[in-house]
């Protein structure tokens, strides 16, 4: 090694593509918040479940895999003020159930004890063949809430997918509904139209996943630049060292 950087531009350039990799893996990591964020340390990751809707034949006409954290500000009966509150859905006491028409499509997850009634519906534009979340409405009655939580929004675009393709995002994902409402979805996929004998389609992946596959890419390519200069700087070094001995 010593031998090799004993031309100081060869040393040089390797030392640049070193900081290089490592400024960008250090700007990447920076900028991707969702994979660094805390951890929400109380609660963990919610369980991923597999919710399905059949249709009048039997077949699975609505998938989703996910894990569901639901975050609402409600007014709790014992502190007497708004109170911020996160659950994480358990698939176990998840009941799923909903409809599948030619341009719409529902799930709807009811919690133990009805508790939580949660309803997602879908969209597809016929033309484009494209479809969207377009609406979520939830209703809870917890323990410490002063009157039953109901809100919805019918004006929503999220989940974007084409026609006969499941939408997939592994990374956590958050799903503003209302200002009392946001919902935090994990290793979501999910397919509301088109499916394949009732299986998923093909996935369309998310942009939250597509950035974070660049980042080893990036990296991988600053690796792939260091190698090639330290073997040319290599080669060079050879013919230069021979060059020598030939004069003297
Ligand atoms: C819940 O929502 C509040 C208000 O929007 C936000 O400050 C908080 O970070 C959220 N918590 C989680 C775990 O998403
Ligand atoms: C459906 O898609 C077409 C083509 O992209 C667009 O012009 C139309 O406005 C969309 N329809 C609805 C109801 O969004
Ligand atoms: C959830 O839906 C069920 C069935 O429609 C209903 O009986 C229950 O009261 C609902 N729960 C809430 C919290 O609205
Ligand atoms: C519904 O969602 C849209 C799009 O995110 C947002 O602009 C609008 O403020 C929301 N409506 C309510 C009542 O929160």
């Amino acid at each position: 090694m010593t031998q090799i950087c004993g031309v100081q531009s060869w040393c040089l350039g390797v030392t640049f593509w070193l900081i290089l990799a490592a400024v960008l893996h250090q700007g990447f990591a920076t900028v991707a918040p969702p994979t660094t964020a805390a951890p929400h340390k109380d609660l963990g990751r919610p369980e991923r479940g597999n919710y399905l809707v059949a249709g009048s034949n039997g077949t699975a006409c609505l998938l989703a895999s996910m894990g569901l954290q639901l975050n609402i500000s409600f007014s709790s009966a014992s502190l007497n003020k708004t109170q911020q509150e996160v659950m994480n859905l358990q698939p176990n006491v998840t009941k799923s159930s909903g409809s599948c028409e030619a341009d719409s499509a529902s799930l709807r997850l009811t919690t133990d004890a009805d508790k939580t009634n949660l309803t997602f519906y879908f969209t597809l534009n016929t033309t484009s063949n494209k479809y969207h979340l377009s609406e979520v409405s939830l209703s809870a009655a917890w323990p410490d809430m002063k009157e039953p939580f109901s809100t919805h929004n019918n004006s929503l675009d999220y989940l974007q997918g084409t026609m006969g393709f499941s939408y997939m995002c592994h990374e956590e994902q958050t799903l503003d509904v209302t200002q009392d409402l946001s919902i935090n979805t994990f290793q979501l996929q999910v397919q509301p139209f088109g499916l394949n004998g009732g299986q998923f389609g093909a996935a369309e992946e998310c942009q939250l996943d597509e950035d974070d596959m660049l980042i080893p890419i990036i990296v991988g390519a600053a690796l792939a630049g260091l190698v090639l200069i330290v073997l040319l700087a290599y080669l060079i070094g050879r013919k230069r060292s021979h060059a020598g001995y030939q004069t003297i």
